[in-house]
């Protein structure tokens, strides 16, 4: 039997998953239904962690960072630290196509872009500078910790012709330091695929998440035959104990998974929401829930999805 089938960290996917589902019923190659369903959530203002429209540094700048890998060649582009650039996704799909160079950051990324004729744009919103500035005033009066919020979004796709993509994109950590990279373009930490096994790409707090190398690690468990769900739930755990054990806290962390027969799983040591669509699934919107410590994956109703819109769009 064909298949196909997409997965996508939290609810600012449905569009991007919805949108590639089609594609890939259509039977589109996975590289592109990628490539496309990200630029949508990049594109979008409203979705203040990714793309045009995401939250900046501690300078206020919009640093963005992306990659994209190839499950069938391995071949992986990214790039860090990018400013002014409408669509990271393009250009790390771009450099994934090269022999040398594939990992660009900061300026030598932007002088890369800009040489390639990749569309420049200011990413930063009146509504993200808004943001930031209410988030100083509120570091200095309440004396927070200045980090806030790094929601990637991640999404892992295997086509008709049993190929396998994965591509993430984020403004990484609110209020991070200029330069500051987390996990997202990092091969083996933020994302890996592999067309003989399957893919897995994460979301949360980077500078964890790239301790366990856990993306990479999904993978290798799913090689070892477990279910996206068994490895991507299995690794959260073992991880985020690990974490505690050691260091005394773990970061949130969420994984989606994604085999090369088209099942799909999630890990979350946290509330999490994600996205997916397999030929048996219209795209939905799932949320998982940790309960007595065991993860419980539901459809999220029709007033949550009113609600998160919004919040999302609530004047500042
Ligand atoms: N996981 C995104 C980041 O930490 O930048």
């Amino acid at each position: 039997m064909r298949t196909w089938g997409m997965i996508a960290t939290w609810r600012m996917a449905i569009e991007g998953v919805t949108l590639g589902s089609e594609m890939l019923k259509n039977g589109e190659k996975c590289q592109d239904v990628l490539e496309k369903a990200v630029m949508f959530v990049e594109d979008y203002p409203f979705y203040k962690s990714v793309g045009y429209g995401g939250l900046p540094n501690e300078e206020c700048e919009v640093e963005l960072d992306a990659a994209f890998m190839d499950g069938k060649t391995l071949s992986i582009g990214a790039v860090a630290s990018i400013k002014d650039f409408k669509n990271p996704i393009s250009i790390a799909r771009k450099l994934s196509a090269d022999r040398y160079n594939i990992f660009l950051v900061g300026a030598g990324a932007e002088s890369y872009a800009h040489k390639n004729g990749f569309v420049r744009q200011n990413m930063l919103t009146e509504r993200a500078r808004k943001t930031w500035e209410l988030r100083v005033k509120e570091i200095k009066e309440k004396n927070l910790s200045p980090y806030d919020g790094h929601d990637t979004v991640c999404m892992i796709a295997i086509d008709q012709e049993k190929d396998m993509a994965v591509a993430t994109s984020t403004s990484g950590l609110f209020m991070k330091k200029k330069g500051r990279v987390g996990d997202s373009p990092v091969s083996g930490s933020g994302f890996y695929v592999d067309n003989e096994i399957g893919g897995a790409a994460a979301t949360g707090l980077g500078e964890d998440i790239m301790k366990g190398c856990l993306s990479y690690e999904v993978v290798q468990r799913m090689k070892k035959g477990e279910t996206p769900q068994e490895a991507a739930q299995g690794a959260v755990d073992e991880f985020s104990k690990e974490l505690i054990k050691r260091r005394g806290k773990a970061g949130e962390i969420s994984i989606v998974a994604l085999n090369n027969k088209g099942d799909w799983g999630i890990g979350t040591n946290v509330e999490f929401t994600f996205c997916a669509a397999t030929p048996t699934e219209q795209p939905k919107v799932y949320i998982a829930k940790l309960v007595d410590g065991k993860v419980n994956i539901e459809i999220t109703s029709e007033e949550y999805m009113r609600a998160y819109k919004e919040k999302i769009q609530r004047e500042i």
